[in-house]
């Protein structure tokens, strides 16, 4: 499909390059393309409506007008199996980004972001690889604004006081702030920063792998971002991928 573009549609905002479009599939694909052609660290495309919105594991995500879709290529001179650590930069910067609006805001592994429990925004992301190297990492984001789909198996939630514009800008700071911070000083602050606002130590949590359930007691997050969990019979999982149903 192809995307149509509001007029001029590039802009900047501290040290991103925006592409705004009014109608694409998806941003994701978007992104995949521009990062093909060379586009550079920090650019980000965004969408007023999206035709078929992606989630992670194969989900749809639906993607009406007024809500954040957006998806920013970021260009890491790390090794691919650092990838997944973006995830939970990401994370941080959307929960930095709820909470500048609304609170309470938690974290449920690895970044779904809810609001007073219900889930207020969505995270996928994608790799770009060339040959062995990681070229690009996609992050793709969905924030809830004006208003929340329903989601099958969760409640979902919006933020109800400010508009899709002033929530892409505060979002956008977030995560160059959060992702300055990490190529600066690695992993281990947002991991802290991911594990103030995640579950309580101790709590209940049961992960879905397929057709095998784990079940357990948050017992914290490895060094590399990977959920630990306190198996009953004694012994930590380390939970690289999954879906945390409870
Ligand atoms: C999830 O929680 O399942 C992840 C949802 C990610 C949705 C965003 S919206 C912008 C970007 N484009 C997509 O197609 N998906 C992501």
């Amino acid at each position: 499909m192809t995307a149509r573009r509001v007029a001029a549609a590039v802009g900047s905002a501290g040290g991103w390059n925006i592409v705004r479009l009014a109608s694409v599939e998806s941003t994701m694909n978007e992104a995949r393309r521009l990062a093909a052609a060379g586009a550079a660290e920090l650019s980000v495309v965004r969408a007023d409506v999206q035709t078929g919105g992606r989630g992670r594991l194969g989900r749809n995500w639906a993607s009406p007008v007024g809500n954040v879709y957006s998806t920013a290529i970021l260009r890491p001179a790390i090794p691919t199996h650092r990838a997944a650590e973006l995830s939970l930069v990401a994370a941080v910067a959307v929960a930095d980004t709820v909470a500048r609006f609304a609170e309470p805001v938690r974290l449920k592994w690895p970044n779904d972001a809810l609001l007073d429990g219900a889930k207020v925004a969505g995270i996928l992301l994608e790799s770009v690889i060339e040959g062995a190297e990681l070229s690009a990492v996609l992050v793709g984001i969905g924030i809830n604004v004006a208003t929340a789909p329903e989601l099958p198996d969760r409640p979902t939630a919006r933020i109800a006081n400010a508009d899709a514009d002033t929530i892409f800008t505060a979002l956008l700071e977030a995560l160059e702030d959060r992702y300055r911070q990490w190529r600066a000083d690695g992993f281990g602050n947002i991991r802290e920063a991911w594990l103030a606002r995640g579950p309580d130590l101790g709590a209940p949590v049961t992960v879905g792998q397929g057709n095998e359930r784990i079940e357990g007691r948050f017992a914290g997050l490895g060094n590399d971002g990977v959920l630990l969990i306190e198996l009953a019979g004694g012994g930590v999982r380390r939970v690289a991928s999954g879906d945390v149903i409870g």
